[in-house]
């Protein structure tokens, strides 16, 4: 396994103008960490989702409802990591385009994915035009989201959802505390993460202007160490 550090990042995707005015110690601390995980994530979860039907399933399901939702194919994967569900939306028909805080995840991503695009971005800033997807993915990375700044983040994603179009999230499911995470793999980095409240979740979904279609969840399997939550909604 090789590791990443901060200091082989490209250049031209280091830049604060990329991540507009979030860059708080705590988003930097999560970026620093991400840009250490890149490759252990690329040699960890490649095939991940060969292995778990239930999150081919709800991955399925949004896709299934988007593309017959008629709006286009284009869907964001937004907090993309290594970009391991891009081959996944892409053999349905979707059109994915992968967003990540981390540079070096997006490094990575378009190294071992460079049939896709994609680019360094805050989901509270999205680099998206207003209404112009017919979907969102977002894969386990709202949760570092501090409760502050969820209501934002959840409008921006409403913002570039087509009316009719859809919205689907995976997450650690639980009773909203902060917890420090990443020190389980023994890499030396670490963040906050929130096991979120799926009742929460729903609520700000609500909130935001999409209505929902499937909640979920399953209880941790292997070396999770909470249960998973997804919903799938449709914007209004
Ligand atoms: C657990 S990983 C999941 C990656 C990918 N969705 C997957 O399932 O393999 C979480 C990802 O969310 C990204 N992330 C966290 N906060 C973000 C933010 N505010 N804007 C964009 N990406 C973010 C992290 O850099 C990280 O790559």
């Amino acid at each position: 396994m090789r590791l990443a550090a901060c200091a082989d990042v490209d250049p031209p995707l280091v830049g604060k103008a990329n991540y507009g005015p979030f860059m708080d110690a705590k988003t930097e601390e999560l970026r620093a960490a991400h840009d250490v995980l890149a490759e252990f994530y690329a040699d960890r979860l490649a095939d991940a989702l060969d292995h778990m039907p239930a999150e081919r399933a709800v991955l399925g399901l949004f896709c299934d409802l988007t593309l017959a939702a008629d709006l286009g194919t284009s869907v964001g994967d937004v907090g993309c990591g290594t970009g391991r569900l891009e081959p996944y939306l892409a053999a349905t028909g979707l059109s994915p385009r992968g967003i990540d805080l981390s540079p070096e995840m997006i490094r990575v991503a378009r190294r071992d994915h460079p049939d896709f695009d994609f680019d360094v971005a805050d989901l509270r800033e999205l680099p998206f035009e207003d209404a112009s997807l017919a979907g969102v993915v977002c894969w386990y990375s709202l949760m570092y989201l501090a409760p502050s700044d969820r209501s934002a983040a959840f409008s921006e994603l409403s913002r570039v959802v087509k009316p009719g179009g859809y919205l689907v999230t995976a997450f650690k499911a639980g009773d909203s505390q902060v917890r420090r995470g990443g020190r389980s793999v023994n890499l030396g980095v670490e963040f906050d993460v929130y096991w979120l409240s799926p009742d929460e979740m729903e609520r700000r979904m609500i909130d935001a202007g999409f209505a929902t279609v499937f909640w979920g969840g399953r209880p941790a399997e292997g070396q999770e160490g909470s249960a998973q939550g997804y919903l799938l909604a449709q914007r209004s």
